[in-house]
């Protein structure tokens, strides 16, 4: 079927080149012209595995191609999605794009007879697609839903593995206000054989906040346990982990075989989580709950827990130095996590704030994220020096200082160390292999 989607980030463009990769026709809209240029010419705008690879494919069979002009983009498509960014403002979802997009769709439909379902891939808080964007889409077209449809079909994409999340979905939620929108969203997702949830659309979003929330939940519970063992001493919090995990509800047996489900990785501690998903999305679905007079008191702890999280590593090393003006100390990781080059709330901009606070003569190295995090530090940046070759940099160092788990990095014990204190922010490094008594990390509570 030919599918139009509107906005061609982390989201739109994957979930475009994707729905194009399995036959559909899609038009990507976007209006910034200089992203218009590049994609049409199978140049990505975004670091993503594989995305190269798969638009320049799609491009090449005729399946794709971007514009900036919505009236020509939704000409004969039946279903449009809408994946714009929702960035939260003060802890408050912002929809101002969505409405803006919405506004334009509305006004298109008030111009043709024919049936078009509108469906929200955005993430946006429960009841904001059955009623706000309802509203503005009845508004600016003229119509009420059912002369249209109305759809929310959220997306549960890692940053960094979104291609194949995307091609390989653990389920499609496809929330519908009508059930022509549903018949339009079992067509588009015809060539995917996994469980589908048939929900309306506020159970849908709120199917994708609580995915988030409970994730978040995770990360921030064994922290505080990482943060508790440590100060007490003589607790390594791995294992703790390695005890716990082994519980039939986190990790049953098969055949007489661990399952090790993938949430056991969800569970390592830490220096807090990043990215554009979990801080914002809590921070959103607190907003609301708070709005509707409820305390939320578990999503202010796990908030409260990761806000503070990447300061744990300053306080650790400033247990142990007296003068950071002295040491010289390479951060490696500025991504939020590893294969993205998102800075977006990556506790390395919390951690090199800390650290220039001290007056530590900073480096940084990072694959690919050196760019964004200059512009997301702004005049900051100025206080650390940037490093390409890592490895040959190692040895001018008196401490490393691990952030962000790039696989590459695991060839530090390749190389020759002088006894440089070794700081994995991420449980991340085989950390027998450090020279003894090098080895710093959350929750390593030394007797
Ligand atoms: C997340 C959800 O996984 C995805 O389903 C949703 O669609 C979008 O949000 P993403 O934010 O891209 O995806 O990354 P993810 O791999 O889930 O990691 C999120 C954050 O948690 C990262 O900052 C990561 O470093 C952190 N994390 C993860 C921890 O701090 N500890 C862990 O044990 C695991």
């Amino acid at each position: 079927m030919k599918v139009c989607v509107v906005g061609t980030g982390y989201v739109g463009l994957v979930s475009g080149v994707c729905l194009a990769a399995k036959g559909h026709e899609v038009v990507c809209v976007d209006s910034n012209s200089e992203i218009v240029e590049k994609l049409n010419a199978g140049i990505p705008t975004i670091y993503e595995k594989n995305l190269s690879e798969l638009l320049k494919e799609v491009i090449s069979l005729g399946k794709f191609h971007v514009t900036q002009d919505l009236n020509e983009a939704l000409k004969d498509v039946s279903l449009v999605i809408v994946a714009v960014g929702t960035p939260s403002e003060d802890g408050v979802i912002d929809l101002s794009y969505i409405e803006h997009a919405i506004k334009e769709i509305g006004e298109y439909i008030s111009k043709i007879e024919r049936f078009i379902a509108v469906v929200i891939k955005s993430t946006v808080i429960p009841g904001t697609t059955d009623k706000f964007i309802r509203d503005v889409l009845e508004k600016y077209s003229g119509k009420k839903v059912g002369a249209f449809g109305l759809g929310m079909n959220p997306e549960f994409l890692r940053e960094g593995e979104a291609i194949f999340d995307f091609m390989n979905p653990d389920r499609i939620v496809m929330g519908y206000e009508t059930s022509t929108t549903l018949d339009l969203l079992e067509e588009l997702y015809r060539p995917w054989d996994v469980d589908k949830v048939r929900v309306n659309t506020r159970t849908a979003e709120l199917i994708k906040y609580t995915n988030n929330f409970l994730l978040a939940t995770q990360i921030s519970a064994i922290n505080e346990i990482a943060n508790f063992s440590a100060t007490l001493g003589g607790i390594d919090i791995m294992d703790v982990v390695n005890g716990v995990y082994l519980d039939k509800r986190w990790n049953p047996k098969v055949n007489n075989l661990r399952v090790d489900p993938e949430i056991l990785k969800y569970l390592i501690p830490g220096c807090g989580f990043g990215g554009s998903c979990f801080p914002k999305d809590v921070q959103a679905l607190r907003s609301q709950g708070e709005s509707l007079g409820l305390p939320m008191k578990m999503m202010n702890a796990v908030l409260d827990v990761n806000e503070a999280q990447p300061h744990q590593v300053t306080k650790i090393l400033e247990a142990e130095i007296l003068d950071f003006s002295k040491k010289s100390i390479l951060i490696l990781g500025l991504s939020f996590k590893p294969d993205t080059d998102d800075v977006r709330e990556s506790p390395a901009l919390k951690i090199t704030k800390d650290l220039i606070k001290k007056n530590a003569n900073l480096f940084a190295h990072d694959p690919v994220a050196i760019n964004n995090f200059k512009m997301s530090v702004g005049l900051e940046a100025s206080k650390i020096k940037f490093v390409d070759d890592w490895r040959g940099f190692i040895n001018q160092v008196d401490i490393v200082v691990l952030i962000t788990p790039w696989i590459e990095y695991k060839e530090l014990f390749n190389l020759t160390l002088n006894n440089q204190i070794i700081f994995d922010a991420r449980r991340f490094l085989p950390y027998d292999k450090v020279a003894y008594g090098y080895y710093r990390s959350i929750g390593l509570g030394r007797r």
